[in-house]
C-alpha cells in the first residue's frame, strides 16, 4: 500500500491574544521585536489554509508540517495550531521546530507534546518522545526532533546522541521490513545549508547514521528555501528535499511560499512541487 502525503514546514501561525506583557521578558523580547519588525509581514496564514482547501483536489492521504508551526511557543498560538490541525480534511504528522521550543520554559513544560501529542502517535523506543514511526502500509514515517531552547538570537538544532542511537535503531528494523523510509527533520542536515548560528550542531552525527542505514527521502524546513541537496547513504547517495515556509509571502526564486505532494510506494517515491505565484499554488512536475 502506498502513502500520498503532503509536505510543508514554516507555518509560523501567529495569534498572540491575551499574552501579558511580562512573558516577553525573556529571549521572545528579541523574538517578538523580530514579529513586529518582520515576522507578521513575510508570513500569511491564509496560505496555509489554501494549501490545505486544496487537499481534496491534490487526493492526498496525510499532511505533514516539519516544524516552526509557532513563533514565539506561547498559548495562544499552540491553540491555534491545534485548532487549524484538527480542521484539516486529512489527518497531520508534526515534529517541532526551534520556535516551537522557543524557550526554557516551554522546553520543560512540554507545550510542543502537550498540545501536538495527537499528531505524533507512533511507535516508539522505551518511553522517549523522538523518534516516532507512523507506519502506513510500506511507507514509514520517522520522526525526529531537533528542538531545543537555544540563546537570544541562535537557532540551532540538535538530535542528540541518544535519540540518534534510537533512530540508528528504527532505520535498521523498518529497512530490515522493506519499507520505504521518509525521515522528517526540522533542520536541514547536510554541511553548508544553515549559517553557524541556524544550523544542527550534531549533522555529522547524523549523517554518519544515514551513512550506514540509509533512508529513502529526508524531508526539513527551518531555512525557509525550497533546496534538494543529498547524504551519502550505504547503497547510493539519499536525497534530502528542503522545502520553503509554506506560509511566506516573499517572491523570490525559493523562498516563496511551496509545498510538496509526495507519491511513496514500497520501491519508489514521485514528487510534485507547488509554488504560490501571489494568488495560487501551482504545480512543477518533475
Ligand atoms: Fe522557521
Ligand atoms: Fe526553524
Amino acid at each position: 500500500m502506498s502513502l500520498r502525503f503532503l509536505h510543508t514546514s514554516d507555518i509560523h501561525l501567529l495569534d498572540l491574544t491575551g499574552v501579558s506583557p511580562w512573558r516577553y521578558l525573556n529571549k521572545r523580547m528579541t523574538g517578538r521585536m523580530n514579529i513586529m519588525l518582520k515576522r507578521s509581514r513575510s508570513h500569511d496564514g491564509r496560505l496555509f489554509r489554501a494549501m490545505l482547501d486544496m487537499v481534496p483536489a491534490l487526493g492526498v492521504d496525510r499532511v505533514v508540517v516539519t516544524g516552526d508551526l509557532t513563533n514565539l511557543s506561547l498559548e495562544p498560538e499552540f491553540d491555534l495550531v491545534q485548532r487549524t490541525l484538527r480542521a484539516a480534511p486529512v489527518p497531520v504528522t508534526v515534529i517541532p521546530g526551534n520556535h516551537d521550543t522557543y524557550t526554557r520554559g516551554s522546553v520543560r513544560s512540554g507545550r510542543f507534546e502537550s498540545y501536538l501529542a495527537e499528531f505524533m502517535d507512533g511507535e516508539r523506543i522505551g518511553r522517549a518522545t523522538y523518534p516516532f514511526v507512523q507506519r502506513h502500509g510500506d511507507v514509514a514515517l520517522i520522526g525526529v526532533s531537533t528542538a531545543i531552547a537555544s540563546l537570544p538570537l541562535y537557532a540551532v538544532g540538535q538530535v542528540g546522541a541518544d535519540q540518534l542511537t534510537r533512530l540508528e535503531t528504527i532505520l535498521q528494523r523498518t529497512a530490515e521490513e522493506g519499507l520505504t523510509r521518509v525521515v522528517l527533520i526540522h533542520h536541514p542536515v547536510v554541511d553548508g545549508v544553515s549559517g553557524a548560528r541556524h544550523g544542527l550542531l550534531d549533522l555529522e552525527a547524523f549523517s554518519r547514521v544515514v551513512a550506514r542505514h540509509g533512508a529513502e527521502l529526508v524531508l526539513h524546513g527551518h531555512e525557509h528555501v525550497t533546496i534538494e541537496t543529498e547524504l551519502r547513504g550505504p547503497k547510493g547517495s539519499v536525497p534530502i528535499h528542503g522545502i520553503s515556509s509554506g506560509t511566506s509571502v516573499s517572491k523570490k526564486p525559493g523562498r516563496q511560499a511551496c509545498f510538496s505532494v509526495y507519491h511513496a510506494t514500497a520501491d519508489h517515491i514521485r514528487r510534485d512541487l507547488y509554488t504560490w505565484n501571489g494568488s495560487e499554488f501551482q504545480a512543477r512536475h518533475d
